[in-house]
């Protein structure tokens, strides 16, 4: 899985010099019924792709069907990069967890890290920790958490 070399810290610098924003972008969707494992790979493998190339890193974690993605980088190459997600037809239901500025990277060394059931099981984690799932922010707090957890 390709690893991408970007820039760590609460601003990037663009060619123009101005400081450009890091923001992240933690999102929760169904994945459509049919989709197979080769499907997912290859959404991580293009991903990891596109990402590298506009300085978006970030983690796809995939289990019974369900997609968590954080997304971090330039906010705007995140706010279009946002819109092709939440307009792709492989997923629906998509609840948006979390959305908005960054200190740092969470997935600096990962253009799109992916994980499943084999690195943590997210489920089996919310079940056994008293964690809201109701209240949006807890919630997105814990999935991100998690995300950072099985992957450090
Ligand atoms: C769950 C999920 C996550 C995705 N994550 C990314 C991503 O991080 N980066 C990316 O370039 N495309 C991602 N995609 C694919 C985009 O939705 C879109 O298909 C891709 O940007 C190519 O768009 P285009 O070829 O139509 O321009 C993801 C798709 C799905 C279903």
């Amino acid at each position: 899985m390709r690893r991408a070399v970007a820039s760590c810290g609460p601003s990037l610098i663009s060619d123009t010099g101005a400081e450009i924003e890091l923001t992240h972008f933690l999102y929760r969707s169904t994945a459509r019924g049919d989709l197979g494992q080769d499907e997912v790979n290859l959404i991580i493998a293009k991903a990891s792709r596109r990402n590298h190339a506009i300085g978006l890193t970030g983690c796809l974690h995939y289990e019974d069907g369900l997609f968590f993605q954080w997304l971090e980088g330039p906010r705007t190459a995140l706010d279009k990069m946002i819109q092709l997600i939440l307009a792709d037809p492989r997923h629906s239901d998509i609840a948006k967890l979390s959305y908005g500025s960054s200190a740092q990277r969470h997935f600096p060394e990962w253009a799109m890290r992916p994980t499943s059931r084999a690195q943590g099981s997210l489920m089996d984690w919310v079940a056994t920790t008293d964690v809201s799932t109701v209240n949006r922010g807890a919630y997105a707090g814990a999935v991100s958490a998690f995300l950072v957890a099985i992957t450090h």
